[in-house]
């Protein structure tokens, strides 16, 4: 299997989960992962899991992911504007925005490219390249909804993470895992992750 580069973002809506267990899944597969948290994402994670500071890595091992032996997490500032995937001549197979706040998605969708994250997230738009954004509010104002309208228009994937209740979920992980399992089916991945309609 060839190895496949991925951005994955984590900002500071609620539902760091979907970021953590995403980044885990793909850990198990041959893939090279750019990942990026921004200030309020490690805020919002620190209070909602126990992913509290230090290195993913690090996060992952006391985790017990069992990484394949062809993965590679590579951690980037969100605020260094001279990192490799600032530039539409990086190469990857897709970005995935999971949490993605609100204030994060205004920014994608004006073409503000204030830190990293929405700058990658600028490029996929206008390189083509696959761009999923997992928004979490609730309830969703006219501007959130307008947002999502525009990014949707301009070519992102929106999936809110609104897991499914047909799998009967007995775990939080399961449910969270209906929603991974979403993901990694727009990536390409194969993946059994949740249990498909009609299996
Ligand atoms: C505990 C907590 C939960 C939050 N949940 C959400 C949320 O679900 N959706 C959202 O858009 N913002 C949420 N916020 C607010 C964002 O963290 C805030 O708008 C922040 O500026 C987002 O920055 P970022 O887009 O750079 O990560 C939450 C903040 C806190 C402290």
């Amino acid at each position: 299997m060839k190895q496949q580069t991925f951005i994955i973002a984590i900002t500071g809506a609620s539902g760091s989960i979907y970021g953590l267990r995403l980044i885990s899944a793909l850990m198990t597969l041959p893939v090279r992962l750019y990942v990026l948290v921004s200030k309020s994402g490690r805020q919002v994670a620190a209070h909602e899991t126990d992913f509290k500071s230090g290195l993913l890595v690090d996060y992952l091992k006391q985790k017990d992911i069992v990484s394949h032996k062809m993965s590679e997490l590579l951690e980037i500032d969100p605020a260094d504007s001279f990192a490799s995937i600032a530039s539409g001549s990086f190469q990857h197979s897709g970005m995935v925005i999971s949490p993605c706040s609100m204030n994060t998605l205004a920014a994608i969708s004006t073409g503000i490219t204030n830190n990293l994250i929405h700058r990658s997230a600028d490029v996929c738009l206008k390189e083509k390249r696959p761009l999923i954004l997992l928004p979490r509010e609730t309830p969703l104002s006219l501007i959130h909804l307008e947002n999502m309208t525009r990014l949707a228009k301009a070519g992102a994937v929106i999936m809110p993470p609104s897991p499914g209740f047909y799998t009967r979920p007995a775990t939080i992980d399961d449910l969270v895992d209906t929603i991974v399992a979403r993901v990694l089916d727009h990536l390409n991945l194969d993946n059994d992750l949740s249990v498909r309609w009609g299996n």
